[in-house]
Order: structure tokens, then C-alpha cells, then sequence
């Protein structure tokens, strides 16, 4: 349900911000105490695990089932890692970015035809989280395009399709891979859970966020602390910071290696898993210089599939922690209400 609001949001944060007529943030925009002590620690960003993707896909077999050890551990301890030798050439990483630039520096009038869209469109463009319902605004910008597993794409800008093609497809055989190291660290069948969760017909979106240079950047925020609907995202972004992800009680901002992409765990690994595999909270924090662009990519089951937890890792010890829901239920929930933390997933908890 809409929430009754007393301001309006900008067509978009980068118009806002290309105008240079802002020495301060609206105050709808001002969502953080810039005196509360840091929640951030420093010391914790040399721990963030890394996963080698080439020795899952062709290591031999005895490190091959220590980096699918580590990648189980990742997922347990942080439900975040850095993916290195994935295989995804820098050419169609690089790409991606310049041609999600170009659809940014469009005519506001050019992108508004993706706009106000229904939060299952799959082609969407606009502010903020969900501007029907977000009681803040976030200093970001979005661009949504679903890639599997019907392929949309916008008609411009020129050579939009080609790019954004060729990184769905890649990035897709990349959580593909991660996903069989991740039933093989649970010891599940990774026939089974394609199966169980109708991968060759997952659903994957690309979901492009634009944060434009903020001249208050201590008081706004890119996205609120959340979990994302997945099984999990892939994050590639322009060089420049911005990602943060819980750890324990406290925050880690995230500088990936060159050539990585970052990877987190999804609510619907969460529920799957009955706990074992949880979804991490992050956020995006913005700055006054750079203009920030990430490119997320989610990959979860078919939108048919009743998702609930694998029969293996349920037991009298450890009964199941969550009700079973068909996925695109739950992605409609999670898209139409506000972004914060693990609401969505609260709603399916056992109790
Ligand atoms: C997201 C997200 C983080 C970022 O799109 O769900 O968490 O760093 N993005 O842009
Ligand atoms: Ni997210």
C-alpha cells in the first residue's frame, strides 16, 4: 500500500545533479546522522574470501573440492566473496559499462519511455528504490532489464543489445558455475536442484545503478542496508567504491580487485538452504567527486518455482525455517514494498 508522502522525487538523480545548482541535498534525501560513530571497519576488508572460478571449472579434482570447501565456507561466514579468473573477457565487461553510460546520458525524454512501469515490467527505469512507496529518496538511479529467460533489451542506445546479450550470457554461465561449487559444498546433487529450481529457465535480470556525485554524501544514502531476492548477484561496477556489506555487527566497505566481480548470497539461497547459506545485508554509499555505476546481476530460479527447503537439510535437529513460496511472489513482494534489510524474507520465517 502507498504510503501518503509530503515531497516529490526528480525525474532522475543524475538531472539533479548535472545541473550543478545543488550545494546541499533536499531534505528527503537526508536519511543518515553524519555524528554517529562509524559502523565501519577497516580491518576487516583484507579478509573478504576469494574464489577462483578457473579451478572449479578445471582444476583437478583434489583442489578443485578445496576451492568448493572455501567457497562453502565463504558462504557461510560472509555470504560475500570476490570471484577472480571467471572468464568473462574485459572486453564485454567493459562493454556493458559504456553502453549502460550511454543509456544514462540519454534525453531524460528517451528514458522516461521505461519509466513508471509496473514493478514486473521487464524493462524499467527510474529513482530511487520504489518511488511509489520509499519514505527517503536514495541518491541512485536504475535501469532494470529482465535477460533470461526471455532477452529484453531497450531499442537504444545503439549497440545496447549486442553488449548487454553478450555480459547476460556470460555472467549467467558464471553464477552457473558457482551455483553447482555451492549444492557440492552442501553435499546436495547439483542435477537435483537444477531441477528443483528450474534452472535452464532461471530468471536473471541486470539491474544498472547509476550514483551521480552528491554534495552531502554523509547524510544520503545509494541503497538502504537490504538482501537482494536472489540466489545471488553478480556486481561488477566503473572503478569507483561504494558497495558495503555486513559482517558480524559491523561494516565492511568493499574495494574489489581489478578484473573481479563481486558476489553475494541471495534470500533465496537462505530459504533453499534452510539457513545454512544466508543472504548478506549490504548498502551502496555515495561520495562528492565520482559519479559511481554498478552493474548487478541477479540469478534465481524460474519465476514458477515453489522455492522452499531442500528436504536434505531439513531434519528434526533442524526443522525447516522457512514456508515455501512461488518465486514470483515473493520478487513481487520484495519490489513493491520499501528496501530495508531482510522484511521480505521476515515474512516467510517459521516461527
Ligand atoms: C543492488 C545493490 C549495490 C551497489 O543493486 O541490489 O545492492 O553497490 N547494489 O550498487
Ligand atoms: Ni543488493
Amino acid at each position: 500500500m502507498a504510503t501518503a508522502r509530503f515531497f516529490s522525487l526528480p525525474d532522475s538523480i543524475k538531472q539533479l545533479s548535472d545541473s550543478g545548482a545543488l550545494s546541499s541535498v533536499p531534505t528527503h534525501y537526508a536519511c543518515r546522522d553524519p555524528d554517529a560513530p562509524s559502523d565501519v571497519d577497516p580491518t576487516l576488508e583484507g579478509q573478504i574470501p576469494t574464489i577462483d572460478l578457473s579451478v572449479l571449472t578445471e582444476g583437478d579434482p583434489a583442489r578443485r573440492s578445496q576451492m568448493v570447501r572455501q567457497l562453502g565456507r565463504a558462504c557461510e561466514e560472509w555470504g560475500f566473496f570476490v570471484v577472480v579468473n571467471h572468464g568473462v573477457p574485459e572486453t564485454v565487461r567493459e562493454a556493458m559499462l559504456a553502453a549502460a553510460q550511454g543509456f544514462f546520458d540519454l534525453e531524460e525524454e528517451e528514458k522516461a519511455e521505461h519509466s513508471g512501469k509496473h514493478v514486473m515490467d521487464p524493462i524499467r527505469y527510474g529513482t530511487s528504490f520504489n518511488s511509489k512507496v520509499d519514505d527517503v529518496g536514495y541518491w541512485r538511479d536504475y535501469f532494470k532489464i529482465v535477460v533470461h529467460p526471455a532477452f529484453h533489451s531497450p531499442a537504444k542506445p545503439l549497440g545496447f543489445r549486442e553488449a548487454l546479450g553478450q555480459y547476460a550470457a556470460c555472467t549467467r554461465v558464471v553464477g552457473m558455475e558457482l551455483l553447482r561449487g555451492m549444492w557440492e559444498s552442501l553435499e546436495l546433487d547439483d542435477g537435483y536442484m537444477n531441477n528443483a529450481l528450474d534452472l535452464d529457465a532461471c530468471f536473471q535480470v541486470c539491474v544498472v545503478n547509476l550514483y551521480p556525485p552528491c554534495p552531502q554524501p554523509e547524510l544520503a544514502m545509494g541503497l538502504p542496508p537490504h538482501s537482494d531476492h536472489s540466489l545471488l548477484t553478480l556486481l561488477h561496477q566503473n572503478g569507483v567504491d561504494g558497495l558495503q556489506v555486513k559482517h558480524g555487527s559491523k561494516w565492511v566497505h568493499v574495494k574489489p580487485p581489478p578484473n573481479s566481480f563481486l558476489v553475494n548470497t541471495g534470500d533465496q539461497m537462505e530459504i533453499v538452504t534452510n539457513g545454512r547459506y544466508k543472504s548478506v545485508l549490504h548498502r551502496a554509499v555515495i561520495n562528492g567527486r565520482s559519479t559511481r555505476m554498478s552493474i548487478a546481476t541477479v540469478v534465481a530460479p524460474s519465476l514458477d518455482t515453489v522455492v522452499e527447503p531442500v528436504a536434505q537439510l531439513v531434519s528434526p535437529e533442524r526443522p525447516a525455517m522457512y514456508r515455501g513460496v512461488r518465486y514470483r511472489e515473493y520478487l513481487e513482494h520484495q519490489q513493491r514494498n520499501k528496501l530495508w534489510e531482510k522484511s521480505a524474507l521476515d515474512h516467510l520465517r517459521v516461527q
